[in-house]
This record gives structure tokens, sequence and C-alpha cells, in this order.
């Protein structure tokens, strides 16, 4: 009988569960895909029943089941925290107790009583602490027999940020920066006085910063004031946060709003107005201050273990333009970073910690990371989709050769279609990487307007990242190795840019984006950079195969890829969820499998007007 791993996450954001089968990972999947709430947070039932049957293993076959987090562990850091605060924080306290008493220190309770739904009466549970998971998730999976690990994100248990070093089946935390001290919550802070949503629109913020006049004096007295009143930043990377500018210690926002006001002399901006000149500095200013301080602990954790390699992971972590700058810093020979770096992918790095550390079973490296290109979720058959089809009483046309269906797919991206593309096993970690996307041609001067304005309805100032095969990485990009999991922000290649008309700094933001800046101008951001993920034949066979088609097509080895949803719901999960987005959306062609569909008729589109009035569609 195999041994089995359950790893969870669950009850604070983004549940998911993974499952290790004798070391290796055999499935792990978001909870939020499977019940179409973002970023559910729940016991995730469907995730955990997916990846059991994806073993074929029922819950009394496992051999423990690990949890992410330490719940004592957390509980202690609630009280000791509005201890140290009071009386400030008594009205939070008695607003989040109440929820923290009855559901995260009976967690061991409340996981029994969930795995008894789920059949099996007594399953033995392992708690590894928060960063602990988040550290074995980037680096038993990661290619390297050793490395320095650095974990970032908001807050754990107590931890927010930890150095530890990796060898063999051995992860061991050196350092550790403790709560209320926490670069993910800063991030955060900055992204909520910015007008974003906390824990899902720091994406959006990191977005924005390349709008920030780079070296101008706002933006410069800005990192300053930053440094000399909010973050007391050490050399070694390590910082205090002046608790004065802060309020989710106690409180239940992110900022004391007047401080900051006081301060910036900008008052917070309120979400969905008009994003004007300052807040694309402040975005700028925050986003050189974190990329200091990571590259001083990136430093620090080279000095202390003296690995020549790094792993990542945690919220920060998929701060992919930092991520470039490390690189590119030469402090590491290379860096690999956990696609699934949010508390999703505690999950896996639960799962992980218990088969190494705590039941110290041996690590084999191979040179080669064992995430299988993050392809780890649900894949559905023709039966499930020939369903679909049949249904909606949908057009389509099947393909008996796949290189056709790439060749026809080709030929419509060509012509500026816009194609939904739905393959093989849905991934893992907040990324759509070529299994779960929507795809167009980066060369199309209107794709990015238009993926933006008619498909995603959403911001427009946010950049499309290009997938491109790995033979063709440097044609495009300065950058000389892979990046499969679009963790890695490099510049577009010198030779493919054009030049700015005069006056383009005073054009208002959407004229900007707007402006072609390079032969593949739909991935190409205001600063020319692209957030780049590459594609490899033997990881990714059917996604490679349809890039290569394209670049037989056109001479060009590179596409636009986003991920399968419409603002605010999750990546699609199953043929159905594509279809109905496909639908719902002016998608032109849909390809499931070996199917292509079609529509035969306009549909109606939901948030139509609102964007029309909005951006004047055409
Ligand atoms: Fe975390």
């Amino acid at each position: 009988m195999p041994e089995a791993i359950l790893g969870i996450s669950a009850f604070y954001h983004d549940s998911a569960a993974a499952l290790v089968v004798d070391g290796k990972i055999i499935a792990a999947a978001h909870e939020e895909r499977f019940t179409r709430q973002k970023q559910d947070s729940s016991f995730p039932h469907h995730a955990v029943a997916y990846v059991l049957d994806e073993a074929g293993l029922d819950l009394k076959d496992i051999t423990a089941v690990a949890f992410y987090d330490k719940p004592y562990l957390k509980f202690e850091r609630l009280l000791e925290t509005y201890h140290g605060f009071a009386p400030k924080g008594l009205k939070s306290f008695l607003s989040a107790m109440p929820v923290w008493i009855k559901e995260k220190l009976f967690m061991r309770q409340m996981l029994r009583e969930e795995f008894k739904k789920l059949g099996s009466a007594d399953p033995k549970l392992l708690f590894p602490e928060h960063h602990l998971s988040h550290a074995a998730s980037a680096f038993y999976p990661s290619p390297f027999s050793e490395a320095a690990i650095l974990t970032l994100d908001g807050v754990g248990e107590w931890a927010t940020c930890t150095i530890g070093a990796g060898k063999d089946n051995r992860v061991e935390i050196l350092r550790e920066l403790d709560f209320p001290h926490s670069l993910g919550l800063l991030y955060s802070a900055f992204t909520y006085y910015c007008g974003f949503k906390v824990n899902s629109g720091e994406y959006k913020l990191m977005g924005l910063a390349p709008y920030g006049r780079e070296g101008s004096p706002q933006v410069e007295k800005w990192k300053e004031l930053i440094l000399a009143e909010m973050v007391d930043l050490r050399e070694d990377g390590s910082f205090l946060l002046n608790m004065d500018y802060f309020d989710y210690a106690t409180g239940l926002t992110m900022c004391v709003d007047n401080a900051w006001h006081k301060l910036f002399g900008l008052p917070r901006r309120e979400s969905e107005t008009e994003l004007d000149q300052n807040y694309m500095d402040m975005a700028l200013a925050i986003q050189e201050v974190t990329e200091e301080i990571v590259l001083r602990l990136a430093k620090t954790a080279r000095e202390l273990t003296q690995c020549k390699y790094l792993v990542m992971a945690g919220g920060v972590a998929l701060n992919c333009v930092a991520n470039g700058k490390l690189l590119r810093s030469g402090l590491f020979s290379d860096i690999w970073i956990q696609p699934a770096s949010g508390d999703a992918g505690g999950a896996l790095g639960a799962a992980f910690a218990g088969w190494h550390v705590f039941l110290d079973k041996p690590r084999q490296c191979t040179g080669l990371d064992t995430m299988q290109g993050a392809l780890l979720g649900p894949e559905y058959g023709t039966k499930e989709i020939l369903k679909i089809a049949r249904r909606y009483n949908a057009p389509h046309q099947t393909y008996d050769d796949f290189g056709d269906l790439c060749a026809k797919a080709a030929e419509l991206l060509e012509d500026g279609q816009v194609v939904g593309w739905f393959q093989g096993r849905m991934e893992y970690g907040p990324r759509a990487l070529g299994n779960r996307s929507i795809l167009g041609d980066a060369r199309h001067p209107e794709m990015q307007k238009k993926l933006n304005l008619k498909i995603k309805y959403r911001e427009g100032f946010r950049p499309f990242a290009p997938s491109v095969i790995d033979e063709c990485i440097s044609e495009f990009f300065e950058l000389d190795r892979p990046s499969p999991y679009m963790l890695l922000v490099a510049p577009v290649r010198k030779e493919r840019l054009k030049p700015l008309p005069d006056g383009y700094d005073s054009l208002p933001l959407y004229d900007r984006l707007y402006h072609l800046r390079s032969d593949v101008p739909a991935i190409t951001h205001i600063d020319y950079s692209a957030r780049i993920q590459s594609v490899n034949k033997d990881v990714h066979p059917r996604y490679w195969q349809l890039i290569d088609a394209f670049r037989r097509r056109t001479g060009y080895g590179v596409i636009v890829n986003t991920s399968f949803n419409v603002r605010g719901e999750p990546i699609v999960c199953t043929p159905e969820d594509a279809y109905r987005c496909f639908m719902g959306t002016e998608m032109d062609y849909l390809v499931i499998g070996d199917f292509l569909f079609k529509k035969e008729e306009q549909p109606q589109y939901d948030n139509r007007d609102y964007w029309q009035q909005k951006y004047e569609l055409d």
C-alpha cells in the first residue's frame, strides 16, 4: 500500500488540498475552483475528494493529514497582540475573538468532524507551522538538493518572514521576523490606501507601479518618508514597522488613514474612482521599497547559508517584478519560486513537511523541479466535453489530429480572434499556464484593449503576460533561462521596441497604456517589461504545439495568455464553466480538448452597459 500525506490549507483565505504519495505530488487544487467562490476559505471538501480520487485512495488509506498552520500558536499571537495594544483593540477583539475561539482553537476537533463527513473516523493529524509549510513548498519540489529559503508573506502564526536552509530532506528555519512587522501587510496597506482590495489587489498595485515617475521628486520623497517614518529598515533586511501608521494589529482596517494623509499629503483613494498620477507614484514608491527589502533579505540568506541557489514562497514571492530584479542582481546563480506561493500552496508544503520532516523520508533530487508544470488539478475527457456540446446544443467541430486543431487555432489567433484554450489538468496556484487560458495574438495592436474590456471586464492598466516557447525566450526577452510559472519579469529586447511620441509622459493613463511600445504590444508593459511564462515541449506538450504552430505561421513563438475567467470569478475548472464563460463574454472561439466551439449568435453581455459607459467601447 502506498504511503500518502494529505495537505490542507483552510479557514483563512484560499483553501486548498494537496496529496503527496510516496514522496511524489499526485494532485493539488484550490477549493474555489470547485465551489466557484473566489478565494473560498471553507474546509476544502471538494478539493480533498478530488485529490483522493486522483490517487484512487480513500481517506482511511491516508498515512497522515497535515494542516498548514499551528492553531494554538495563532491563537497565542492574537491574545498577545490584543493584550499588547489594549485598550485600543477592544472593538476588533470583541468582534474577532469569538470567531477565533470557536473556529481556530478547536481546529483539531473541527478537522476530525470534517473528516468524519468524508468517511474516516480518525486520521493522524500533523500541524507543521505556517512558515515551515511555505518553506517546505519552496524547497522540496525545487530542482536543488541544497538551497537558501526565503518565505515572505502577510502573517502566519507569529512569523511574517523567514530565512532558512534546505538540504536533502531537511529544512531548517534560521531567522524569523515576527508580527506585526510584515512585508506582506506593509504592501497590503499600500494596496488598501491606493483603493484596491487587500489579499487580491496586491497584483494590481504591482501592475500600477511602472506608471509611477521613476526618479521623480515625488517618488523619491515618498520613498524617503516610508523609510524614515514607517519602516525602520536594517542592513540585513529585517525591519520594524511604526505601528502609529498601521491598524491591522488591533483594528479592522489596514491603515491609520489620517496619519497617512498627513505624511503623504494624499487622501486614501476610494475604490473604482479615477486613478491619478499620485497613486501611480505611490505604487512605485512602495514597490521600490519592497524590492530593496527583498534584496537585503536575500543577501542575508546568501551570507547565512553560503548556498548559491535560492527558493522562495509566501504571498510576496508572487511579486514577479521584485523576483526579476533579484535574479538580475546575480546574488544567486539561480532562484526557484513555488508557483502556488500564496496560502493555497501551504497545503502542498504541509504535505511535504509531513513526508520529509515528520516521517523523515528521504528526498531524491534529480535536478528538475517536481511540480509537473503546476498542472496538478482535474482533467476531463471526451465524454464530458461531448455532454456540454449536447446540453447547450453548441456548434462545434472535432479534430482527429491535434496538429490540425493547433493549425486552425493558430490561424484564428493570427486573424485577431480571441480563443479560450482548455486542455488537460487544471493549474495549481493563482496563474493560468495554458490549460485554463484565454489566448490572443501579442502583435495585434488592439488585443490588449479587446481582452481587457470585452473579455475580462476589468481595469485596463494591468498588463497581459506572454507565453513563449523555451526555444524563443531570448529572441523576445532579456532573459537567459526558463520562467515556467510566470513569476519573473524581464525587459522586452531593445530591438523590438518602438519610440515614444513627444509629450508621452503627460498623456492620460489609458493613452499611455495603449500606445504601441513594441512589435508585441499586447504583452509589453508600460516600462517595456513583460511577465514571462516560458513553455517547455516535454512538460506542456499541447500548449507548446499550439504556440509552435503559431510560430510556423507568423515567425512569432509567443502569444498572449490570460487566465480563463472574468473579473471577480475564479479560473474555470470544468468544461461547463469554460463554456458558460465563453458564452458570457465576447470571446470568439473556444477549444476544449479536441473540440473547437464557435458562436452562432451574439450572446448577452452581463456587464456591457457598465463598461460601455466607462470606456466608450466601440
Ligand atoms: Fe502565508
